[in-house]
């Protein structure tokens, strides 16, 4: 057989794009038989489970009966005749195999025949891979030239005519089995992938249901200061948005920024654990009383400390009273050492109290309050309470308070 008799030969099973392992072996079948004038055949895939090895047949046509896929499966050895080309990888070519001598290493077994069929004559031969194992056999049945003739010997020749054709086969087949293989994989990695993506998309949705919890009840947290208060409204709304403003104007990184923009509004949690008759208490306060309600920082800290979430926060209750230069409470720290979200919450709580109408004061407008937060006044001296970069940066961006405190308003 000849080169171009053998590319023939792949073009015509190789023929359809696409086509499964199972449709490239009925090809490989149906071209045999037209090549040997083989009336039946049978193609056995080797399978295998350890050192265990079995023929199965996968592909089964028969021109003169009707035929089905059986289930039965012929061991790889000696015994039957599949099995022993299956083991040998050698060509078997017999013209009858009722008269298979004894000594023979195979035998035919007459009670694998079909029902209304007999097998005469038979050419089988095995399909090998790249490395030289047999990966098939194609077992023939019947040459039959003429319809309704008698069946015939295979000729010798078919051994030259397919032996050429048997390797490349096999390869053909093993790399559609390859591609097989590969593409089934890849169908179960975008079932995963796809799984994994509606899983991510539901727990994105539980993240984002308990991000919102965690919000509400952070201000319901803050809201419940406000019993015993007089600071009310939306002073704790407007704070946290003065503190993110001057936190995206320091350039803090992205996570921080939303971090001060719902912890501002704890800086005085505290306050409900302070004495209510202290903390109502109208005129003058003694000593004692001023330093119980000075206690609100630790009270705050005391009630947020526990939560990772409200580290920040808890900082904020409790430095949020500090002085840059060491004179505030409770501890008297100073400068750096006072957590930077607290020296914004520091003057961001003061402007918002500025502007506020409060039993004691009416409401100040903007200049006044940017007068006495960049200049001071009788009870504030700038230097001395605040970090003298976030004032600065009121000086120049004290507008976007403005603006806030006018968004923000209590109606
Ligand atoms: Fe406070």
């Amino acid at each position: 057989m000849n080169s171009n008799a053998v590319l023939e030969f792949l073009q015509f099973v190789e023929g359809q794009k696409n086509q499964s392992v199972r449709e490239l072996l009925d090809r490989v079948l149906q071209k045999s038989r037209l090549m040997t004038k083989a009336e039946a055949g049978t193609i056995f895939t080797v399978r295998r489970r350890g050192s265990k090895r079995w023929l199965e047949p996968t592909s089964i046509q028969n021109d003169a009966i009707a035929v089905r896929k059986t289930d039965f499966v012929v061991p790889i050895g000696p015994g039957s005749i599949a099995g022993h080309v299956g083991d040998k990888g050698k060509t078997v070519i017999i013209d009858d195999v009722y008269k298979i001598r004894k000594r023979a290493p195979y035998s035919f077994d007459p009670s694998r025949e079909h029902r209304n069929y007999q097998t005469q004559s038979m050419f089988c031969f095995a399909l090998k891979n790249y490395h030289d194992e047999v990966i098939g056999v194609v077992q023939l049945i019947n040459c039959r030239p003429r319809k309704n003739s008698k069946p015939m010997p295979f000729s010798p020749d078919v051994e030259q005519l397919v032996g050429p054709v048997a390797r490349v086969i096999g390869h053909s087949i093993e790399r559609a089995e390859m591609l097989e293989q590969i593409k089934n994989k890849n169908r179960k990695l975008r079932d995963r992938n796809r799984l994994l993506g509606e899983q991510r998309t539901h727990i994105e949705a539980l993240q984002e249901e308990t991000e919102d919890a965690f919000q509400l009840s952070t201000q319901l947290l803050a809201r419940a200061t406000e019993i015993h208060d007089e600071e009310t409204g939306n002073h704790i709304i407007r704070v946290n948005e003065y503190s993110y403003y001057i936190a995206k104007v320091l350039d803090q990184p992205d996570v921080w920024c939303d971090e001060i923009r719902y912890a501002a509004q704890l800086h005085d949690v505290g306050k409900m654990s302070v004495d209510a008759a202290v903390l109502k208490k109208k005129g003058r306060l003694d000593d004692d009383e001023r330093e119980e309600i000075n206690r609100h920082t630790v009270y705050g800290h005391q009630i947020l400390a526990d939560s990772p979430r409200l580290k920040m926060g808890a900082d904020i209750a409790l430095y949020h009273h500090e002085m840059w230069n060491g004179g505030g409470y409770p501890n008297r720290i100073a400068g750096d050492n006072i957590p930077l979200s607290a020296r914004i919450v520091q003057l961001a709580d003061i402007y918002d109290a500025l502007r506020s109408e409060r039993p004691y004061k009416p409401s100040f407008s903007h200049a006044r309050a940017v007068k006495i937060l960049t200049k001071g006044d009788d009870r504030i001296a700038p230097a001395d309470h605040f970090d003298p970069v976030i004032v600065d940066l009121f000086k120049t961006k004290h507008k976007e308070f403005h603006r806030i405190w006018n968004r923000l308003k209590d109606a």
